[in-house]
């Protein structure tokens, strides 16, 4: 099983239970949903109708006495209990039942002559964090609202319950926003595409982009709920914002026109400092507030080049008029404004761990990407974490030293690296172990240009982050690596076209174009100047 299970007790005798055609499942008016979708996760596979009824052999309750997504599933000869202590505990329990059947379970259509028999068993189950999670990045490329969905159903499967969307960037802009059509009009749209790592790279002379409408935002957004999956926006400010400016060139510096950028990198391009663009993304965040009823909103704040705010003599006016000293605090003073809107609506400011080179609320979540720096940092403020060290989890970064790697950046982050990421920092006390509110991998997608290709990397490398996430970290690798032989034919049948341990596939392959691989050594001299300014 995987993630494993806190505890897992085989009964010493006794049949197994038999999914036949009499079977049916009991719930409660409110784990009705949860029900329906144990039905259609057994039917395609099993061609079982699985009706539900009041008195079925497949019981699904609450138990209040439980951790919140913690569950109890109990088979014997006679029946299957699924208790959680509420509807998401319930709901992971279906996850481990599909996973006490053979991994055909996950096929769409009826398997000939497959197994429907559970051996009898008592798992015991309880995840070590709240918040499991991956980013997503949507915006580099695309990924279409399909994809998306498809995604949403393998985090599911492995128990991960939070979806960062990466919805907005330099290279585009991918939720509609009512208030500020040309954000997708004109920002969802570039006219080339750089192809490779290096700066060097030709661009592919192809347009690219794509957006969500508001409608499909709520479908996503709705669906992952179904699954007790919190979608995390992410609005990214005031730097990573040039499709913002392309669309409306008075939200820059400059204020001249410019295109949605087509390269990779960090990009010069920064938000200006007028209370007008403060306002803009207020009102920006409004609507996405609308859409996503997280808890946490995401306002980016990562990679800001502080050259044009530098060079610019309004900003210096500005930098002025606000008492702001250096060009630093344009960025705390622009994150603490989006923070007060934020706030007014009873959320969390979520932003990259550079919102800790300011003045920031101990109420904002930060991410700490540049290793666990910025986690100590937080944590040392009172600020909660997510766990998300680029030398840890970052899923964009090559999987091996093979140089037939696809686009190879940054260091080899094999399965078994992945599954050694310790989302909690050494020597806290327990309140400050408290301020850990969970992990997430990232997956950037500069290199990533079809959903395919997302498989390549995420998988399964995001296995292995989904187990720390859920059974907690420190578990044996030897042991993870047996049950992930036995988990990879469940992707085979889903048609995840994960990274084989031999390395790509043929077509997997990115002859001729440049990666960036790098050293761990430099990695980390890299990194360590980086954060020296929040480490101090
Ligand atoms: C990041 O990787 N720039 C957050």
């Amino acid at each position: 099983m995987l993630p494993l299970p806190t505890s897992t007790t085989p009964a010493p005798t006794g049949n197994p239970f038999l999914l036949t055609g009499t079977t049916a499942i009991t719930a409660p008016e409110s784990l009705t949903a949860v029900a329906l979708l144990l039905q259609a996760a057994l039917r395609p596979a099993t061609g079982l109708e699985l009706p539900l009824r009041t008195e079925g052999s497949i019981c699904l309750e609450i138990d209040d006495a439980l951790a919140e997504e913690g569950y109890r599933l109990v088979v014997d000869a006679d029946s299957v209990r699924l208790t959680g202590g509420s509807a998401a505990g319930v709901f992971r329990s279906v996850q481990t039942l599909l996973q006490l059947l053979p991994a055909d379970i996950h096929r769409r259509a009826a398997v000939e002559g497959a197994s429907r028999a559970v051996a009898p068993v008592t798992i015991e189950d309880t995840p070590r964090f709240g918040w499991r999670g991956a980013m997503l990045d949507v915006v580099r490329h695309f990924l279409p609202k399909h994809d998306v969905l498809r995604f949403i159903d393998l985090m599911a499967l492995h128990k991960l319950n939070t979806l960062h969307l990466h919805l907005t960037d330099d290279q585009g802009w991918r939720v509609e926003i009512l208030r500020y059509p040309r954000l997708t009009e004109v920002g969802a749209w570039r006219r080339e595409t750089q192809v490779g790592a290096d700066p060097a790279s030709p661009s592919d002379g192809r347009p690219h982009g794509g957006y969500y409408t508001q409608a499909d935002i709520r479908e996503i957004v709705a669906y992952a709920a179904a699954r007790f999956i919190t979608v995390v926006p992410e609005i990214e400010t005031p730097g990573h914002a040039q499709a913002a400016i392309a669309a409306y060139p008075e939200l820059g510096v400059s204020g001249e026109p410019m295109e949605v950028f087509t390269r990779w990198g960090i990009n010069p391009t920064v938000l200006n400092a007028e209370d007008a663009t403060v306002q803009f993304f207020r009102n920006v965040l409004e609507e996405v507030m609308d859409l996503f009823p997280a808890p946490f909103i995401g306002v980016g704040g990562d990679e800001c080049p502080r050259e044009q705010w530098k060079a610019d003599p309004r900003t210096q006016e500005r930098m002025a008029e606000l008492g702001l000293k250096e060009e630093a605090d344009i960025q705390s003073w622009f994150i603490g404004r989006l923070e007060e809107t934020v706030t007014a609506r009873g959320r969390r400011v979520f932003g990259w761990d550079e919102i800790l080179e300011g003045d920031l609320s101990t109420d904002a979540v930060v991410a700490s990407w540049r290793g666990m720096a910025g986690a100590r940092a937080a944590i040392a403020r009172g600020n909660d974490v997510v766990a998300c060290p680029d030398d840890q989890v970052y899923l964009d970064y090559r999987q091996s030293e093979d140089p037939g790697e696809p686009i190879p950046v940054a260091i080899p982050l094999t399965v078994s690296d992945v599954y050694a990421f310790a989302p909690v920092p050494e020597g806290l006390t327990e309140a400050e172990e408290r301020h850990v509110l969970g992990g997430q991998a990232n997956i950037w997608t500069e290199h990533m240009d079809s959903p395919r290709t997302i498989d390549y990397f995420a998988f399964p490398r995001l296995c292995a982050v989904a187990e720390v996430l859920w059974s907690g970290p420190g578990g044996a690798y030897d042991d993870f690596a047996d049950r992930l032989q036995d988990h990879l034919p469940r992707l085979d049948a889903l048609g995840v076209e994960y990274r084989r341990e031999s390395g790509p596939l043929p077509w997997q392959q990115r002859p001729g174009v440049p990666g960036r691989p790098a050293s761990r050594e430099e990695r980390e001299a890299h990194i360590a100047e980086l954060v020296a300014t929040i480490t101090s």
